[in-house]
């Protein structure tokens, strides 16, 4: 062949065909960088967090955010959100007037985001963004806590909520309800809908349920 034939070059180029080890080497190659993004930008610091727990980056729109605003108000005090992602929450939630706002997030790239959207915001001395897993931090003070996590993960923190918040706390969620609480009040349709509990509210109705399976006349 004329090697400096284009024409030539273009038709042995078209006859060659990818042999397996090609298409093997490809797909390790794909799934590498699958894994490199996910492991280094979107899932860093879950390495310790079963796979099971292990919730993507999804931020709540302007919608959302505001649909949580609104399910909070006349309140005040603390305020949490669990899996903060670029904090986006916790600074609309501390110009509403809650304080101490804090976000605990695992994603160190998150968090540098939500301090730096905070300093940009005026708030850097104000909110509070921390590395720390979800599932292991203690919510006893907390009297607002806010969550857009997957239905996968909110059955278990069903749980982990009714053992250690107070009465008087209300959670909020985004997205998804929680399985088996009854909400006290909604707001928003499809993708954009929240849930309001009251954890006494909650606590209560789990409580009748269990006397009426009791008695033989569940409701
Ligand atoms: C669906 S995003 C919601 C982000 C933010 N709350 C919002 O609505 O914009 C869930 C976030 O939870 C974080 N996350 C998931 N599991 C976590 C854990 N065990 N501890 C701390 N953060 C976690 C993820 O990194 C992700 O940023």
């Amino acid at each position: 062949m004329d090697q400096d034939d284009p024409g030539e070059a273009m038709t042995e180029l078209q006859e060659r065909s990818i042999g397996g080890l090609g298409v093997m080497q490809l797909a390790v190659g794909a799934g590498l960088f699958v894994y490199a993004v996910w492991a280094g930008f979107l899932m860093p610091g879950f390495r310790r967090v079963p796979l099971k727990l292990q919730v993507p980056y999804v931020p709540a729109n302007k919608r959302q955010v505001q649909n949580v605003l609104n399910l909070l108000q006349g309140r005040s005090g603390k305020i949490v959100d669990l899996g903060s992602g670029d904090g986006r929450i916790v600074l609309a939630a501390y110009r509403r007037g809650f304080y101490p706002a804090v976000g605990y997030e695992l994603n160190p790239w998150l968090l540098r985001l939500s301090r730096l959207h905070a300093w940009r915001a005026g708030c850097a001395q104000r909110v509070c963004y921390l590395k720390e897993d979800l599932w292991k931090v203690n919510l006893a003070d907390c009297s607002n806590i806010t969550v857009f996590l997957a239905p996968s993960v909110l059955s278990l923190l069903e749980t982990k909520l009714l053992a250690e918040l107070p009465n008087e706390a209300r959670v909020i969620s985004g997205r998804f309800p929680f399985p088996n609480w009854e909400p006290t009040a909604t707001i928003g349709e499809g993708l954009d809908k929240v849930w309001a509990y009251d954890v006494g509210h909650v606590r209560q109705t789990m409580a009748e349920r269990a006397a009426a399976f009791e008695q033989g006349t569940p409701v």
